[in-house]
């Protein structure tokens, strides 16, 4: 079989770029090692990640919160097989829409792992062993990402776990151990506090979330120390092993104290890495970089022509969204169209609760850049639709330029935060100033009034309701 285009992997960048690809009338095929197609995200990563933050903040609503709304429960417990098979139906339910997609657009879905034979040829080995190849003009490699292991862990897969396992216990632990202060130890960490786990969290740098603006990891630190989570900054893990129901964890912080846990599971959530294994990127001379994600171009051409690759397997942000913004760019430049993609306003959300979102520069980077700006901040208390429904914490900063006001970053956390950020997404497209959107009708009462506030704090330091 002849194809236009052969994607290679089907999370949220290959199958977006297989359904664009189609769009645009190339015959496109789509390769999947699994048995479902979603890649990380639909399966192991987004969905079911979130399925399991909804379920368990439910609980911990009705547990701390519900009385004080005038809401009396008797005989509340968790069921935890129950939460976690609602969870594999949206799963599932989210897996077969991209099948029915595929049919949909006619795209071929081949199921077993896709390896390079050359340039124009994919080989595909099925799970009983049997192979079948097919010929392609273009190929896109969206093959994702995999969690970083240290070397000296022992990994079980049972008491030591990554966030894949995490998914799917069967047990609410009694205390957890998260080395990472990253996003998934952070959002799969409160699952587990809000349902009474103690979370222990090792973390090699100096806060949260490093990679956001500080703020925003300052203030998510307060509000997870009070739903129980424990934290230790500076701290590297030295060993950690498992000794039969519990696991030994061993670390040592910035003083050179040692530090000793005895937690009955122990997350490692570092980060992930590109994943190429299998794919004979040898075979066609393909260049990796340091740190083995493809290299590719500004089109996100690799060194071979006809070869692209998107998503996690490349450089930047490890986010879905990225990679289907990735997909739609090389279906519309190989059909000879001039996409483009703002990488600086990809927004990033933590799914904790308060949430916690960004976009554009934070603080630090202004800094380092020498960009010279101004800050304005609102907090969420001031709301009366947060206190309306009790999220009283967290707040939204809005950094503009100095000199032309223009907004140049959004930092937020609160209450549906990660579904506000869209506003600044689109504010910040269309290059406007703090004043601009300060001068814009927000609806009342809801949280989006904090962005206008904090643009009015921002632009003149007049926020009306402070
Ligand atoms: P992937 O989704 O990793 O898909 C790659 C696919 O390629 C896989 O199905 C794999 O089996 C397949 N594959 C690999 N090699 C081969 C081969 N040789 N042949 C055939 N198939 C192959 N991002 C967000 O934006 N929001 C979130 O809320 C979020 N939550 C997350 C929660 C968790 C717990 C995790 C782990 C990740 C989360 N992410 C989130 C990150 C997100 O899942 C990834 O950024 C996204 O899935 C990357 O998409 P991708 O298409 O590049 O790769
Ligand atoms: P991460 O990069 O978010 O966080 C890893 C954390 O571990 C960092 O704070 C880092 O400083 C720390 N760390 C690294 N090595 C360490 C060590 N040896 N000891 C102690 N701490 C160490 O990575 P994470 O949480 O594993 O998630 C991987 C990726 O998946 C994320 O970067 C993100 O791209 C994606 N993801 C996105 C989500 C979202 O968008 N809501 C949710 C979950 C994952």
């Amino acid at each position: 079989m002849k194809y236009d285009v052969a994607v290679i992997g089907s999370g949220p960048g290959g199958y977006v770029a297989a359904i664009r690809c189609a769009q645009l009338g190339f015959k496109t095929a789509i390769i999947e090692k699994y048995n479902t197609l979603g890649g990380t995200c639909l399966n192991v990563g987004c969905i079911p990640s979130k399925a399991l933050l909804d379920s368990s903040e439910h609980y911990h609503n009705a547990a701390h919160t519900f009385t004080q709304h005038g809401i009396d429960i008797k005989g509340l417990k968790v069921n935890l097989d129950q939460m976690i098979k609602r969870k594999n139906e949206v799963v599932d339910q989210t897996c077969s829409g991209i099948d029915f997609l595929m049919k949909k657009n006619k795209i071929d879905v081949f199921t077993g792992m896709g390896s390079f034979v050359d340039k124009n040829t994919v080989k595909i080995t099925k799970n009983d062993g049997s192979t079948e190849e097919i010929k392609t003009d273009k190929t896109i490699i969206a093959t994702g990402s995999k969690p970083i292991l240290l070397p000296f862990i022992e990994f079980d897969k049972k008491r030591v776990i990554t966030s894949t396992e995490a998914l799917n216990l069967k047990e609410v632990p009694k205390h957890m151990v998260v080395i990472g202060g990253g996003v998934i130890g952070l959002e799969l960490g409160s699952v587990y506090a809000r349902m009474g786990t103690k979370i222990t969290v090792i973390e090699f740098l100096d806060g949260l979330i490093p990679t956001m603006d500080k703020t925003l990891g300052k203030e998510l630190q307060k509000s997870l120390k009070k739903l129980g989570f424990e934290f230790h900054f500076q701290t590297k893990v030295t060993s950690v092993k498992v000794k039969g129901k519990t696991v030994s964890v061993e670390a040592e912080n910035k003083k050179g104290e040692k530090l000793e846990f005895s937690p009955d599971y122990c997350l490692v959530s570092i980060g992930r890495k590109a994943y190429t294994d299998g794919l004979g990127l040898e075979n066609v001379g393909i260049k990796t970089d340091d740190r083995g994600r493809v290299e590719v171009d500004e089109h996100l051409k690799t060194n071979v022509d006809g070869i692209y690759a998107i998503g996690d397997v490349v450089k930047g942000a490890m986010l879905a969204h990225k990679a289907e913004e990735e997909g739609t760019f090389v279906a519309e430049h190989l059909a000879g169209q001039k996409p483009h993609i703002n990488y600086n306003l990809i927004p990033g959300v933590v799914y904790t609760w308060p949430e916690v979102a960004g976009v554009g520069f934070t603080e630090e980077q202004l800094k380092e850049k020498g960009i010279k700006y101004k800050a304005g901040s609102f907090p969420m208390k001031a709301l009366g639709r947060a206190r309306a429904s009790m999220d009283t914490e967290g707040l939204i900063k809005v950094l503009a330029d100095a000199e032309t006001d223009e907004i140049l970053g959004v930092h937020m956390i609160g209450a549906r935060a990660a579904d506000m950020i869209a506003e600044a997404v689109v504010a910040m497209e269309y290059r406007a100033s703090a004043e601009d959107i300060s001068r814009m009708s927000h609806a009342h009462p809801t949280y989006t009034e904090a962005i206008k506030e904090a643009c009015l704090a921002a632009t003149e330091n007049r926020p009306i309701h402070m």
